[in-house]
């Protein structure tokens, strides 16, 4: 792992290398924002807004990154977010990812859209992993899915909130993704020719025969039809989520409930009075609506609506240790990490992810020393904000 610390010490060096080995419309699917990428830019800038002011003279302390989150010790204050089609991304992502995760004593959390099944992740999570739930409209489909999240030892449930439609996903167009197409799963000729160009990519690819899986969602398809499995899919997911369906899953769901994608207070207290257990402050990192404010800049206001102790989660943007106690200093209890995770297993192979979790963990470590903080309290008085 050495050397590897030498070629990528930073999360923004894997990403160059990442985009060299995935074909352009994949990478498009993974990178990019929607409209004008406004809403990432603004996460990256507010991020990068926030400093700390070091205190001297505290000698030598190791210090101790492990977090108590809803009843769950994980080693790190960081875990991974959902991304649906992790496989498209990288073949087996979501198993090496959720592998990685176990290895390291943090969450992995399956999308709903995932190709991989709740249950081979749930047996290489530990307890650990969450499923990350987008409400189906037949609720018979959604209560059937959170069955087999149970069943799967997944004891987390995150339901995202802020996809009340498709975005628009302008890069991905140009980049010649089928978005709106029948055959959304199918490879289509530019695309077979942007993966000729990408042999790493295609020789991994090879499992996928052409055709992408939805192992969580592939038992509810209507048997024998000509309709391609991504329109069941998108007509079961979009947009059924309201505060009664989530009352519903709230009734149905016995273990840990996160809502996912808060931005407003308001939204945040009625997700405490219908019970959820946490929220994740989210913009989806810039993915849905280019006029979102940056997620941290959401942050505060939230933690004061909803008070000191209940949990909240944050993600959007999060590209080193430093943005980890950044989120951590404003008022986050934990942090989710998305895209660099799938840049690591991109450039590296199934060990990308290790690589991610040991440059964030050096960088969370080093961080603390050099600010003159033991813990997130004396964090939180070294802020400038
Ligand atoms: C390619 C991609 C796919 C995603 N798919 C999902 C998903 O299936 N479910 C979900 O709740 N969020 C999804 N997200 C959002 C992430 O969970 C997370 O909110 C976001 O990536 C955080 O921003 P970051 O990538 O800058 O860390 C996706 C994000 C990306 C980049």
């Amino acid at each position: 792992m050495k050397n590897l610390m030498s070629k990528y010490p930073r999360i923004q060096d894997l990403e160059p290398a990442a985009s060299k080995k995935i074909p352009p419309f994949i990478h498009a699917y993974l990178a990019a924002g929607t409209g004008s990428g406004h809403t990432m830019l603004r996460n990256r800038e507010a991020l990068d807004a926030i400093t700390f002011t070091p205190e001297l003279m505290h000698g030598r302390y190791t210090p101790d990154l492990s977090t108590s989150l809803l009843g769950k010790t994980y080693a790190l204050p960081f875990g991974v977010a959902p991304i649906g089609l992790s496989s498209m991304i990288w073949p087996l992502s979501e198993q090496h990812l959720a592998t990685t995760a176990a290895k390291y004593q943090i969450p992995y959390t399956l999308s709903t859209v995932a190709a991989a099944s709740i249950e081979d992740v749930g047996k290489k999570s530990n307890g650990r992993g969450w499923f990350q739930l987008y409400a189906p409209k037949n609720p018979d489909i959604m209560r059937s899915l959170l069955d087999r999240a149970e069943k799967a030892d997944m004891q987390t449930l995150v339901v995202t909130a802020d996809v009340p439609s498709p975005s628009r996903r302008e890069d991905m167009r140009r980049a010649g993704a089928p978005i709106g197409s029948r055959n959304a799963t199918t490879l289509t000729l530019p695309m077979l020719l942007q993966i000729l160009q990408h042999p790493s990519w295609a020789i991994a690819a090879l499992g996928l025969r052409g055709k992408l899986r939805f192992k969580n969602m592939e038992p509810y398809a209507p048997k024998n039809s000509s309709e391609p499995i991504s329109h069941f899919i998108g007509s079961e997911l979009n947009g059924s989520l309201n505060w009664e369906y989530l009352s519903e899953i709230r009734k149905y769901w016995k273990g840990t409930l996160l809502l996912k994608g808060v931005l407003r207070a308001s939204d945040a207290l009625r997700a405490v009075d219908t019970g959820v257990d946490g929220i994740v402050v989210s913009n989806h990192g810039g993915r849905q609506f280019d006029g979102n404010p940056a997620s941290i800049t959401a942050l505060p206001s939230i933690r004061q609506a909803v008070g000191t102790t209940f949990p909240i989660i944050f993600d959007s943007g999060i590209r080193s240790g430093l943005d980890i106690l950044r989120a951590l200093a404003i008022g986050a209890d934990f942090v989710l990490v998305g895209r660099p995770f799938l840049y690591g297993v991109a450039a590296i192979g199934r060990n990308g992810g290790d690589h991610v979790v040991q440059i964030l963990e050096e960088e969370i470590s080093n961080a603390l020393l050099q600010i003159g903080a033991k813990n997130i309290t004396e964090l939180r008085q070294r802020l400038n904000f």
